[in-house]
Order: structure tokens, then C-alpha cells, then sequence
């Protein structure tokens, strides 16, 4: 099964035939995979830890990594770039196609109309032509560009944003990769769970971390703990690591599809969970969490979230936990714990 934007690529498959190709924000499919019958050399990043998981790797000289860039500083003929989600991702993936492609080389670019391909040449930069639009089907579009200008290697310190938060051990810094959720400022969610933070002790997962805030907010708290961050985004997982190396903290920070890559039992469960899956709201990831993050928590740990309150988290929480505490809301949001504070 292809997703709409791999299924008009694959009616242009001319486009690729016998070039050295990269993929760059693949999605969760097997095209790649079968590209290599048509292309020299195929080669795939994944922003999206479900989607690297969804390759099949090392099979027909088929490459593929999970990460925020390529770990080589390889040319390619074409490369193509999957519209992100995150609007403002689309300029960095841009930039690194630059670095990939070799000078002429060609950049297609596809993704859903919905998603905001259609201001793709706002966002393109001057390192390529102006896109022309080269197919539409399935909802989705597909441009192309060419490389017109020589290109140098994105590094972190050009995509990330700073700010500076004050909380009660004193002022942190927060560093943002482009994409990576609150871009810019903290998120007021987050900021109801930071406001009602219990002190941890021993073994803790941050789960969904982000860019960090909750990690080092709790490491202020508590210097001594044995922090875990996880998260799907490679973007998040870069951003969470500036935070950590900004505050002079450390964390073992890991890509994780919900807590499938966590191992053994935590002494407390911390998030602001995600909601979104791609571009629809979801409450499935939320679901799935509550349920596993009880199966990973010791026997009397500590699990707190914070949701939008028009979420149906309560009843979940309840019939996993036996009980649901509400430790602090607001008009907007609500902070959840399976004990009462
Ligand atoms: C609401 S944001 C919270 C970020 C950060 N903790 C904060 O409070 O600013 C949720 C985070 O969950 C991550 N995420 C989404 N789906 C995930 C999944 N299946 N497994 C792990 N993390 C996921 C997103 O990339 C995002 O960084």
C-alpha cells in the first residue's frame, strides 16, 4: 500500500528511472523500497521514527535512516522531498535537498494539497529555480525544481530558535529545531503541567519531550534523577538534546513510537502527549499511552498529564488506574494524575 503523494510518484516514475535517488521524509510505505528495481541507488531519511520502522532496510542495495539529515555528505540526481505536516519543516528539508543534489540536479516535491504544497515556492529558497507543477492526482501535487545555486550543509545552529523561561530553580533555555512543537514559546498545556509539577524521584520518562521543557524542568527539580526522553520526531529528539546540552543537564534521549522502545518499569511517567497524528486530531495515541505507560509504571510511581480538557481522557485514565485525579485546570486545559497530589 502506497500513500496518495508515493502513488504520484509513482505515476511519474520517469522522473526517477536510472537516476541516483534520495527520499527525504519518507512516509510509511514501501516506496522506496521498490524504487530501487527502477533507480541506480536509492537512498531514504526518515524525520518520523513509525516511518523509518515501516522500511524494509538492507534489502536490494536499499538504504534507509531515521534522523534529522543524512549521515553522509552524498550527491544525488533527484531528490525528493515529502511536503511535511509541519508547514515550517519545508524550508530545512529544502535546504538539505540543496546539499544532497548535485549541481542541475533535480528536486521534486509531493505532498498533499491540504497540507500547504501549494505555497511551495515561498518556502523553496534561492537555491533552486521557481517549481513548476508537474502532475496532480489523489489529491496530492507534485513539483519540481531545479538546483541553481551552489548549496552548503544546514547545520542545527541555522534551524533552531531559542527562548528563555524563568521557572522557580531559575531561568532555563529552551532550543527549538524548525518543526518541532511550541516553536518559539511554551505551550500554555505545558505550562499548567510545569506550574503543578510533583517532585520525582529515581527512574523518569518524559514521554514526547519535544524540545525538552518538561525534561528540564524536571531536572532543575532534581539534578539526581535518571531521566528518559522519548519521541517520534528526529527534529524533537535533536531539539530536546540542545535543551539538555543548553542547561549543562543530562538525559538519555531516544526515538520511541509510543513507549514500543522503552524498556523495564519507570518511577514516574510525565507528558503532554501528542493529539495530533499528521494532520488529523487523534485521540488513539493518547489511549494506547495511558494503557502501556501503566504497564511500565512501578507499583505505586507517579503518572501525571496534561490534556486539552474537550479530550475524553478522565474515563481512560480511570479504568486503567482504578482512579483519576484532576490536580489542577484551567478554561482550557487539564492536569491529570492516577494519585491525589
Ligand atoms: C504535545 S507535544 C509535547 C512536547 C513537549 N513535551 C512540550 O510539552 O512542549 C507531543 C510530542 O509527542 C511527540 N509524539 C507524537 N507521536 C508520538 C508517538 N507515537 N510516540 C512518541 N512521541 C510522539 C511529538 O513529536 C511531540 O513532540
Amino acid at each position: 500500500m502506497l500513500t496518495n503523494p508515493s502513488e504520484l510518484l509513482t505515476r511519474n516514475i520517469e522522473q526517477l528511472e536510472n537516476q541516483r535517488v534520495m527520499l527525504i521524509n519518507i512516509e510509511a510505505d514501501e516506496l522506496g523500497y521498490s524504487l530501487t528495481r527502477h533507480c541506480t541507488e536509492v537512498a531514504a531519511l526518515a524525520l518520523d521514527f513509525n516511518h523509518f520502522q515501516a522500511q524494509p532496510r538492507g534489502k536490494n542495495g536499499f538504504r534507509c535512516e531515521f534522523g534529522h539529515q543524512w549521515s553522509r555528505d552524498e550527491k544525488f540526481d533527484v531528490v525528493v522531498v515529502y511536503f511535511p505536516k509541519a508547514k515550517s519543516l519545508a524550508p530545512y528539508l529544502f535546504a538539505l535537498a540543496a546539499w544532497h543534489l548535485h549541481p542541475d540536479g533535480t528536486l521534486l516535491i509531493t505532498g498533499e494539497n491540504k497540507g500547504g504544497i501549494k505555497s511551495v515556492d515561498k518556502l523553496l529558497g534561492s537555491a533552486f529555480s521557481p517549481a513548476s507543477k508537474i502532475d496532480n492526482a489523489r489529491h496530492c501535487l507534485l513539483y519540481s525544481a531545479t538546483l541553481i545555486a551552489e548549496a552548503t550543509k544546514p547545520t542545527a545552529e541555522d534551524w533552531v530558535s531559542r527562548y528563555r523561561l524563568s521557572l522557580p530553580g531559575g531561568d532555563i533555555q529552551i532550543c527549538n529545531m524548525v518543526g518541532v512543537f511550541s516553536d518559539k514559546q511554551l505551550d500554555q498545556g505545558t505550562a499548567l503541567l510545569l506550574d503543578n509539577l510533583p517532585r520525582l524521584e529515581g527512574r523518569v520518562l518524559d514521554f514526547g519531550c519535544g524540545a525538552g521543557v518538561i525534561a528540564i524542568a524536571l531536572m532543575q527539580q532534581n539534578p539526581e534523577l535518571q531521566l528518559e526522553c522519548v519521541d517520534i520526531n528526529a527534529m524533537a529528539l535533536l531539539s530536546c538534546e540542545l535543551s539538555l546540552k543548553a542547561n549543562g543537564m543530562q538525559a538519555k534521549v531516544y526515538a520511541s513510537d509510543g513507549l514500543a522502545q522503552t524498556e523495564g518499569l519507570f518511577n514516574a511517567i510525565v507528558s503532554n502527549p501528542p493529539f495530533h497524528d499528521g494532520l488529523s486530531s487523534t485521540t488513539d495515541i493518547a489511549t494506547r499511552f495511558v494503557a502501556d505507560s501503566y504497564k511500565q509504571l512501578q507499583k505505586g510511581g507517579d503518572w501525571q498529564i496534561v490534556a486539552n480538557r474537550h479530550l475524553p481522557y478522565s474515563d481512560t485514565i480511570a479504568k486503567v488506574f482504578g482512579e483519576v485525579n484532576t490536580v489542577a485546570e484551567n478554561n482550557k486545559y487539564k492536569v491529570y494524575a492516577n494519585k491525589k497530589r
